[in-house]
Parts: C-alpha cells; structure tokens; sequence
C-alpha cells in the first residue's frame, strides 16, 4: 500500500483520483502517456508558503521556479495565487509573457543571457534582473543605454555553501558555473560596477544553494552568509540590500525514504536565521525572497502510463514496460532519481511483486523505476508514478521522434488539456526536404 495515497484520493471504483477526477477515466480520455496535475496543491503550497512570512510579518515573495514546470497555465495560476515567476530563458520569458502574467513580478536569471533575450526583459518590462556575471553586467549596461531604459537589478552570489543532495545539482558551492564568487572580491567588484550605473537599481541579493536540499542547515548557512555579505556592503559601500533571495531547493518526499520536513517549515527556518542575523547588524530587516521550484510543481504531478510488453528472466527482477520513459521523464536515467508508481485502476491492490518498470526508448538506461513493488499487472493497465510534476515534461524530449505527452489540469473534479499532445506532424513540422 502506498503511503503518498490518501483514502481520500480513492474513490468509489476504487480507483486512484486526482483533482477529483478519476485517473483511469483521465488515461483513457486523454491518452497516454499523460501528465496531470493536482491544481489545488499547487495553490496550497503557494499559500502555504505566503502563510509562513505573512505570521512572521515579514515582506516577502514567493517567486516559482518556472523551470520546474513551465506553461502558459501554470503562469496563471501562479499569477492569480499572487506568487512571482523566475524565468531562465527568452522561451520561458515568453510563455509568461504569453499568460499575462504581470511583469513587474518576474525575475530573470541565467548565467548566459543572450543580448536579444535581455532585451525581451527590457521590453517588456521585467521586473528584475539577476545578474550573474561580469559579462551580463557589460550586455545589460549596452542594452539600457540603447533602449534608454533602467532596470532594477540582484546580484548572484556563489555563497560557498555546498548542500547535501546529488552532485548533479548543486549549485551553491565555491566551484559552480553560477553567480559572482565571494571569497576573490569578485561579489564587490560586481557591486561596484552597478552602483555605478544609473540604469540600474541595485535591490539585493540573492544565493541558491542546490536542490532537492533536506538539511536545514543548509539554508540556515546561507541566510546566514547573504546578511553579512549584506553588513559588509552597508559598511564598505554604504549600500542597503532591500531584499535577500534565499532561492529555491526544498526538498518533497519521491519515496519512503525521503524524510523532508514540509517545504515552509525550511522557509520558517530561513526567516528565524535572517532575523537573528539582521540583529547582529544595524541593517533594516530586507524583504525575503524564495524560488521554490520542485516542491510547488513536485508533488502536485503524475505522470499516468498504460502497460504493455513484459520481459521475465529467471532470477531477476522482471521488467514491465510502459508507454513512456525518459522522453517524458528524464530524471530516473540523468541522475537515479526515484519515484514510487502505483496501479491506477487499484492503488490498494496487494503487492506481488518487485518490477522494473522500464521505459519504451531505445537505451537500456531508460528505466523509471529499478526497484517498484506492484500488484499483478498487465497489458492496458494504468500506471501512475507519483511526484513527477517538477524537471518532468520540463525537461521532456523528443528522442527517438516519440511526441511529448499531453498535460492536463485537474481541478475540483474537473480536468482541462492545458498542453496538447504532440502528434507526428508536430515532430517534422521543422524538417526541411533536402534539395540534392
Ligand atoms: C536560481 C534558482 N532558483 C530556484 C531554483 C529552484 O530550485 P527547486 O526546484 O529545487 O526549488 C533553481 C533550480 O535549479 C535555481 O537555479
């Protein structure tokens, strides 16, 4: 019996429920491979998260990782849940731009921006810039100065701080290809040069450690170190910080094992530290921002599959193939990262057996589950792996020409296509005939 699944998402078919709708009804309406999310939880985290600095009066905002998941929906939900959006590339700039969602709300951070995508942000009036690079600080100076416009800015800092998470993502630590490193000065010299600017307005600062992050004392360290680096840029520079973003990196439970402790008790821990440590200065209290990505868009997706083939060998663990893999997940193949999968039609169902539940791609790596204890299963049976909502479809290709899932929205019983399935016309609609 899974865990994950309340008696409350069952419903009288005994079928698994998501959003209030039938997850088997969901598959054989919508196809699969499918995605779908859980819209409600992804407004209850949001609001979970606003709760926590909202009892501790302090100015925040919570500004989604769009990465996680990235389309023109969930820009609107997070839009009418009054959360910010970051966005990591003109694409993901667009889509939001594409929403509606509103701007002055949207941070734009990178560690290559390109000059056309930083005059995207200008134009449409971004909210703020991260800025990560020496490079970036000359691109955005020209680009202002052409379009005779002022931005406000964030520095991103390497704090030096190296999480307890898989090497893949960690992003925090002195050797990382992210943000302006303290130790060598490069961080004041940054400054330097912004405060030079008058285009640019310098807001705060910002560290993001890694993800999937289960320790507090990771962000404890790093809330700690933004507000000395901002004490020692008053005292040095006479420059006040009026936001400290602790960015993102809250680790959600994939598996029994996973232990984390719900993703605003880390921000309560995060807001504790920074006050603590603003009273050890004579700072004024900044306003605090975070960038959860994976814990608002995580937990809040399945990713629904239909069985086909299965391989026995004797002795091993048998493989049960699905109608997906790591074209619409990508993350059990690029780093062993582990969900728990249960029968939709059944989730109670008594388990038999140990599978790998494999994946339709051609390469042997391509497995979903190495380890998955599941009820007898069998062809056009609905599977559905559990908190694949964040670095899922995000990171989806369309290796071995398979189209990309569908995605749907499911909400108080009510389910909407909000990215269509790709179809085989959509695969070559940008192959060109060769004229030989
Ligand atoms: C700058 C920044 N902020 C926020 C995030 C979101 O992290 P998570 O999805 O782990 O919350 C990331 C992820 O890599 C990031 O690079």
């Amino acid at each position: 019996m899974n865990e994950q699944i309340s008696d409350q998402q069952i419903n009288a078919a005994g079928h698994l429920t998501i959003g209030g709708c039938d997850a088997v009804d969901l598959a054989h309406r919508f196809g699969t491979p499918l995605v779908v999310y859980d819209v409600q939880q992804i407004r209850n985290q949001i609001r979970a998260f606003k709760q926590v600095f909202e009892e501790n009066s302090v100015d925040y905002a919570v500004s989604y990782a769009s990465k996680a998941f990235s389309a023109i929906a969930m820009y609107q939900v997070v839009a009418a849940e009054g959360a910010h959006v970051d966005v990591v590339s003109g694409g993901e700039l667009y889509t939001a731009i594409k929403a509606g969602f509103p701007m002055a709300n949207v941070s734009f951070h990178g560690n290559n921006k390109s000059r056309e995508e930083l005059e995207m942000a200008i134009d449409h009036h971004v909210g703020t810039i991260m800025i990560d690079n020496f490079h970036e600080i000359e691109l955005l100076a020209d680009v202002l100065e052409e379009h005779d416009a002022h931005v406000d800015v964030m520095l991103r800092i390497t704090p030096g701080i190296s999480a307890h998470t898989n090497k893949y993502i960690q992003t925090g630590q002195v050797d990382s290809k992210f943000g302006f490193d303290l130790q060598s000065g490069q961080a004041d010299e940054a400054l330097t040069k912004v405060l030079e600017n008058p285009r640019m307005q310098m807001k705060g600062l910002h560290a993001h450690i890694g993800s999937q992050i289960f320790e507090l004392a990771g962000f404890e360290g790093v809330a700690k170190k933004l507000v000395e680096v901002a004490a020692h840029w008053q005292e040095k520079f006479n420059y006040q910080a009026a936001v400290i973003n602790v960015g993102g990196g809250f680790g959600i439970r994939y598996v029994k094992d996973d232990t984390p402790l719900a993703p605003e008790e880390f921000v309560a821990a995060i807001i504790k530290a920074i006050k603590t440590e603003i009273k050890e200065t004579n700072l004024a209290m900044p306003a605090i921002w975070i960038e959860p990505g994976r814990s608002i868009a995580g937990p809040a997706g399945y990713n629904l599959y239909t069985v086909g083939s299965r391989k026995d060998v004797p002795g091993l663990k048998p493989y049960v193939t699905v109608d997906g893999g790591m074209g619409d997940n990508i993350r059990p193949a690029l780093y062993e990262a582990q969900y728990e999968t249960v029968l939709a039609n059944n989730p109670r169902a008594e388990l038999v057996e140990h599978v790998r539940v494999a994946g339709k791609y051609c390469e042997s790596g391509d497995i979903l589950s190495q380890n998955q204890a599941l009820p007898a299963t069998k062809p056009g049976d609905v599977l559905a792996m559990l908190d694949t909502g964040a670095y899922g479809y995000s990171m989806a290709s369309n290796y071995n020409r398979n189209p990309r899932p569908a995605v749907v929205f499911a909400e108080k019983g009510t389910a909407q296509v909000v990215i269509k399935r790709e179809t085989y016309d959509d695969l070559i609609h940008l192959d060109e005939p060769y004229q030989q």
